[in-house]
């Protein structure tokens, strides 16, 4: 679906100098045989960014590697934890679980030929394959074979009757296997993956593993990532959230130069519009937000105008809440201030922000 593609990746960027951003999943055979450049293209202010590939030969994930780290890829993430049908039949995601010694040859066939860091994202299990002791065998062996960090989502898949939606959310979170996997492997670096909505769960999490990877609330919650340099790397001072992005409105500005310097690459605003939609999610004008970006960010030769208008939108409806009842200052008039950096809603549900704190 394309969801942490290079665009959303920028706006993601934008929140925290230190979250590890992922793109979306790439089949090997997009890279080796159809628009490379177009697939592996990125902006050097994703870093640090990590290329996830989908696919199960050992030559071709070693190719693909070579080209991540030539590209300048910070690591590359062989994607064992996509329970989709499409990729099912092509004997890749999910399904390779069953397979632990393949997986173990395509990576060590990557991490014995590039210089960068080789993970791998998985599942707890799949089908009836979904004892720990099992999960546990599969780690133990891939791990030899060169991959020290595990992105494990906590939710087993089941591979025939769910689809891909339903496997986010039927199987039962087990974030327990994901804790044991720390204390029997405590020499790799484990990311804990699934249903985290917002920083404490995170702050949670990393007192017992190292990293947390967000997905779902990440992208259509993102104010949900705001404070995460100062809470969970450590950059506030005296306490207080030094960054200078301390509202909303801050994070649409500074991606206006962004947006910018890619429309004038002939990049249409709807590429960038439809990752920034849930900006203001539970906030007054958070409809209008949306509207007005999905009605106008796809007409032709849509332009930074329409990302000021719907801008508008929402500081007309902050204000005419804040006469009915003053509760908060205009988002306009919090730069600085660190009363600005609260998020209060959730939503219910990428592909890929993981917040690893501990080296
Ligand atoms: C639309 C969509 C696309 C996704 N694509 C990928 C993908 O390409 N690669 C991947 O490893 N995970 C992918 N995921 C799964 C997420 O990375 C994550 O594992 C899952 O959503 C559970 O985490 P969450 O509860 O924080 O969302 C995708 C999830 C969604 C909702």
């Amino acid at each position: 679906m394309d969801l942490t593609d290079r665009h959303c990746r920028a706006f993601f960027r934008l929140f925290s100098k230190h979250i590890r951003l992922y793109t979306e999943m790439r089949v090997t055979g997009s890279i080796l045989f159809g628009d490379r450049d177009g697939f592996l293209k990125y902006d050097q202010l994703e870093h640090p960014v990590i290329l996830q590939l989908g696919g199960s030969d050992p030559n071709q994930l070693r190719d693909c590697a070579k080209y991540a780290e030539r590209w300048g890829y910070d690591e590359v993430n062989m994607n064992v934890g996509c329970p989709s049908d499409r990729v099912k039949s092509a004997s890749f995601g999910a399904c390779l679980m069953a397979k632990p010694q393949l997986v173990a040859d395509c990576v060590a066939a990557m991490a014995d030929s590039i210089g960068i860091p080789v993970t791998v994202k998985t599942r707890i299990g799949i089908d009836d394959m979904d004892s720990y002791e099992e999960l546990a065998t599969f780690v133990d062996l891939v791990a030899k074979a060169g991959c020290q960090h595990f992105i494990v989502h906590a939710r087993k898949a089941w591979l025939q009757g769910l689809s891909p939606k339903q496997n986010r959310t039927i199987p039962p979170l087990h974030y327990d296997r994901v804790y044991q996997l720390k204390r029997d492997f405590p020499q790799l670096k484990i990311t804990i993956n699934g249903g985290v909505t917002d920083l404490d769960q995170a702050e949670k999490h990393l007192e017992l593993v190292e990293g947390v990877m967000i997905g779902r609330e990440a992208y259509y919650n993102p104010w949900v990532l705001h404070d995460v340099d100062s809470r969970i790397f450590g950059e506030s001072v005296n306490g207080i959230d030094s960054s200078p992005i301390q509202t909303r409105f801050d994070i649409v500005e500074a991606f206006l130069p962004y947006v910018e310097s890619q429309l004038s690459q002939d990049v249409y605003l709807r590429h960038m519009t439809r990752h920034i939609l849930g900006l203001f999610h539970g906030q007054p004008g958070a409809k209008s937000w949306r509207r007005y970006l999905s009605e106008n960010g796809p007409k032709r030769g849509a332009g930074l105008e329409v990302i000021e208008a719907a801008l508008k939108f929402v500081s007309e409806e902050v204000d005419q809440e804040d006469e009915v009842t003053p509760r908060h200052p205009s988002p306009f008039h919090q730069v600085g201030s660190a009363a600005a950096a609260s998020c209060s809603t959730f939503s219910e549900e990428v592909v890929g922000v993981d917040i690893v704190h501990k080296s």
